[in-house]
């Protein structure tokens, strides 16, 4: 069954879509309620129906129920940090070679944004191990992954990566934390021959800081990108980039142990 004949089951994450800035996720169950500015709407009403089915709310507002897929929930992460953003989060786990099956350290969860990404490419038999220095940002993170159900894939460890890493033969380790290069020996012990590192920093300075350190570890294949992305108002014959960008997120160094 596609995606717009399955039926909705009490339970699952749907997406009330009433246009591009306005939507909810919300768990379907009989008995439940949810209510917005736009009115209230009975959730028991969509068990059993279709995907793209149209409930009306009590002010009259029509929403669109669709499943909640993975960037539905990106989108809405509770923040207590900076989150690594989309255009990044894919570079670096490319250039960290993460994929089904790998075994990877990240420092720091931060709000587990970057870990929710890493954690569904290793599913099923990888596994994310993440390292937090602070309990409040763990614990939520930790919520974030659970409403995400990526768990069964995550390690979380309250830990300062500076006092060591557990862990041994590892295929890439991410690191997204203000003093990277204080852990590049330590990150190079830690990874399996061949395996990669990627470090992400906002500003040169860091950047700096860790090339230096990784050029005396003896990590090659060292290399310092920053990824720029324009995106576009389109429509015919008007069609030109919109006219307000993120001008800066930050640089992203990846290296690989020889
Ligand atoms: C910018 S946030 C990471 C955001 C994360 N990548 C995300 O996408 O949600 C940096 C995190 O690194 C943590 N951190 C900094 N130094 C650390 C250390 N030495 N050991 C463990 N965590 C550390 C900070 O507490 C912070 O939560």
């Amino acid at each position: 069954m596609d995606g717009s004949t399955r039926l909705i089951e009490s339970g699952e994450d749907v997406l009330l879509y009433m246009n591009e800035r306005k939507s909810w996720i919300v768990k379907v169950e009989p008995e439940k309620k949810f209510h917005s500015h736009k009115g209230i709407v009975d959730l028991g009403e969509l068990v059993g129906k279709p995907y793209g089915y149209e409930v009306k709310t009590t002010l009259g507002a029509t929403l669109k129920a669709m499943p909640a897929d993975y960037l539905d929930h990106l989108e809405r992460i509770a923040r207590r940090t900076q989150v690594i953003y989309p255009k990044d989060m894919a570079y670096i786990a490319l250039m960290g070679n993460v994929r089904s099956g790998s075994i990877v350290l990240e420092c720091g969860t931060g709000s587990g944004a970057l870990t929710s990404y890493l954690a569904g490419l290793v599913r099923p038999n990888g596994k994310v191990i993440t390292y937090e220095i602070r309990e409040e940002f763990q614990a939520n993170a930790r919520k974030n992954l659970e409403r995400l159900g990526l768990m069964d894939s995550i390690e979380m460890k309250l830990k300062d990566i500076t006092g060591g890493i557990d862990e041994k033969s590892l295929d890439a380790v991410v690191l997204d934390m203000a003093t990277p290069w204080l852990v590049i020996g330590t990150v190079y012990d830690a990874l399996r021959t061949g395996g990669r590192v990627v470090s992400f920093s906002p500003t040169i300075n860091q950047i700096e800081k860790t090339v230096d350190e990784m050029q005396k570890t003896g990590f090659v294949s060292i290399k310092t990108v920053e990824l720029i992305m324009r995106t576009y108002k389109v429509k015919v014959n008007e069609t030109r980039p919109d006219m307000i960008m993120v001008g800066h997120t930050g640089y992203i160094v990846s290296a690989r142990k020889c």
